[in-house]
């Protein structure tokens, strides 16, 4: 009985794949590098494979590994439609998903629509067209204000900081909701339309999976004049009409991408990173006839806390539930603040992401981080996130219990929202993105050859792939063993609560009879005989220690 339930949601429906998969986000130049040129690339990944598929995942997402002069880590494309040559080949990319699909991992690409690279051939064609050319129509282009039009179109800042307009030889300004080598695209124009779908259908000739979606929720714009002030477009809400933010008419680009996606079998998957106001605008972007699911960062921003874990997950498979979608589960991404390291913070700035993150200005991990503790907690979270319904992203690294990288000197930094300043206040987002280090010992910890393009520390010795994989107290075989048993775990989309009678313990079951039990809180929690069955985390005493989670296997 269990195992039809199982075999229906795993493999029967092919299609159906991504609603329970564990998907492994690879940040391409900080994973392994190959050529040992201190960048991450394709064949690194190529080389790694083996590791990918013992570590039990089902997918691997790709950060841009596109052509890119790398002003924002590669979300600045300057071809759609190629490999980063220093990244590789188209060659070796078809190289890697074969053995990727060999091995049963499907392969999801990330599409960035809202903006190009700056040395994109149209943006180039834009510059050197001139004002009111056609080519200028497929960005956003405007005139200045002030008597010689020398000011900005408007006071809007970009949200890495700074004016979003930047001028042009020629006196006219572009708009850039992110870098300034990140010109928006005009989403009205019917060739930028008909252009990502040709890239939709590039990629899915070429047998990748899925898409994640950058910024799934700006692509469209009204920019009727007279333009509103920054003070007015704060003000403005975000109900579908706001004039840059979540706009319902971003709804029909993609259900044109739909049509492209289901022409192909099985039907491409999408997932949109959508920040947008509530869950239910959020569900717009998950619906069939769209992307199909999005991102849930709801988690990502909690602290570690029972009711709020408790609250978020219901809600969301609540959500899930009305829309068809299946949800999705994140703690860590290549944007925010490593979660082993977040849960170590100080209680005042536990809920911070990479908005403030003072810890890091004042010193680092060492002055202000319990980093047993974020571990610990790290740990517990993960175990329950992985056997809860729905999908789950992580995030290279986590699965060594990486901690965010504080010791990175501002000339070594990399990301452009360190040095602009804006939303991603503090030290920006480089100290997640340091690359990984495989081997204790030796040149960039086994990353490459040489050097790695950031610094690594020396305490990343004890987080090295190869010493994790010959412990099996490591965090490494912890995720192995989850991701192993979660095949079994996984079965109709739905947990049912079981009350503990203490605000700071979780404990649900899956319809096959799996439970998970996480403890919050600090006082062991008994489990009297159930903890018999106890087959990943371990119960101590027969109780769930503090700060720690178990799966308990259904009775025989
Ligand atoms: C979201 C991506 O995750 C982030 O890394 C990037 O900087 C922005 N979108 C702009 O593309
Ligand atoms: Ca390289």
């Amino acid at each position: 009985m269990t195992d039809a339930v199982l075999v229906e949601t795993r493999t029967d429906d092919a299609a159906a794949w991504w609603r329970q998969a564990a998907v492994y986000q690879i940040y391409p130049r900080s994973f392994a590098d190959a050529n040992g040129d201190g960048i991450g690339d394709i064949p690194g990944i190529l080389s790694r494979v083996d590791y990918l598929a013992d570590l039990g995942i089902d997918a691997v997402w790709l950060s841009p590994f596109y052509p890119s002069a790398l002003a924002d880590g590669g979300y600045d494309v300057a071809d759609y439609r190629d490999v980063d040559p220093r990244l590789g080949t188209l060659a070796d990319f078809d190289a890697m998903v074969a053995a990727l699909h060999e091995r049963g991992i499907r392969v999801v690409v990330d599409i960035v629509p809202n903006h190009t690279s700056d040395l994109h051939a149209w943006f180039q064609e834009a510059l050197a067209a001139g004002r009111g050319s056609a080519a200028r129509d497929r960005y956003i282009f405007r005139e200045g204000t002030g008597p010689d039009g020398s000011e900005p179109p408007t006071d809007w800042v970009s949200v890495f900081g700074g004016s979003a307009w930047d001028r042009v030889e020629d006196g006219q300004w572009y708009f850039h909701n992110f870098a300034t080598e990140q010109p928006d695209l005009n989403w009205a124009h019917p060739e930028v339309r008909e252009d990502f779908l040709t890239t939709l259908r590039f990629w899915s000739d070429r047998g990748v999976d899925g898409f994640r979606i950058d910024v799934a929720h700006m692509l469209t714009k009204d920019l009727t004049e007279p333009l509103p002030s920054r003070a007015e477009l704060d003000a403005l809400p975000q109900d579908g009409n706001h004039p840059l933010i979540d706009r319902d008419d971003v709804h029909e680009v993609y259900a044109e991408w739909r049509r492209v996606f289901d022409s192909y079998d099985p039907p491409r998957t999408a997932v949109a990173e959508a920040w947008v106001s509530t869950p239910e605008r959020r569900a717009k972007y998950a619906s069939a006839e769209g992307l199909g699911q999005a991102f849930n960062f709801d988690l990502l921003v909690a602290d570690f806390d029972a009711p709020q874990f408790r609250t978020i997950i219901t809600d969301n498979l609540a959500q899930a539930e009305a829309t068809g979608s299946s949800t999705t589960w994140v703690l860590s991404n290549h944007d925010v603040t490593r979660h082993a390291t977040r849960y170590g913070l100080p209680p005042l700035d536990g809920r911070a992401v990479k908005q403030g993150t003072e810890w890091v200005a004042a010193g680092g991990p060492a002055e202000g981080i319990d980093v047993a503790q974020g571990l610990r907690r790290a740990r517990a979270a993960t175990l329950l996130l992985l056997g809860l319904p729905g999908s789950t992203y992580l995030y290279q690294g986590e699965e060594l219990g990486l901690q965010e990288v504080a010791e990175i000197t501002p000339e070594q930094r990399q990301d452009p929202a360190f040095f602009r300043g804006g939303e991603f206040d503090g030290l920006g987002r480089d100290g997640c993105r340091v690359p990984l280090p495989w081997t204790s010992s030796g040149p960039s910890f086994g990353f490459g050859a040489n050097g790695a393009h950031l610094p690594q520390p020396s305490w990343f010795a004890e987080f090295a792939a190869d010493a994790e994989a010959a412990d099996p107290s490591s965090t490494l075989s912890l995720y192995r063993e989850a991701l192993r048993l979660r095949r079994e775990l996984q079965a109709e989309e739905r947990l049912d609560w079981i009350e503990t009678g203490r605000a700071d313990v979780l404990r649900f079951s899956r319809p096959n009879g799996w439970q998970v039990v996480t403890n919050f809180g600090a006082e062991p929690f008994e489990l009297g005989a159930d903890a018999d069955r106890v087959v990943l985390g371990a119960a101590v005493d027969s109780a769930v220690p503090g700060e720690s989670t178990v799966w308990i296997a259904p009775t025989a």
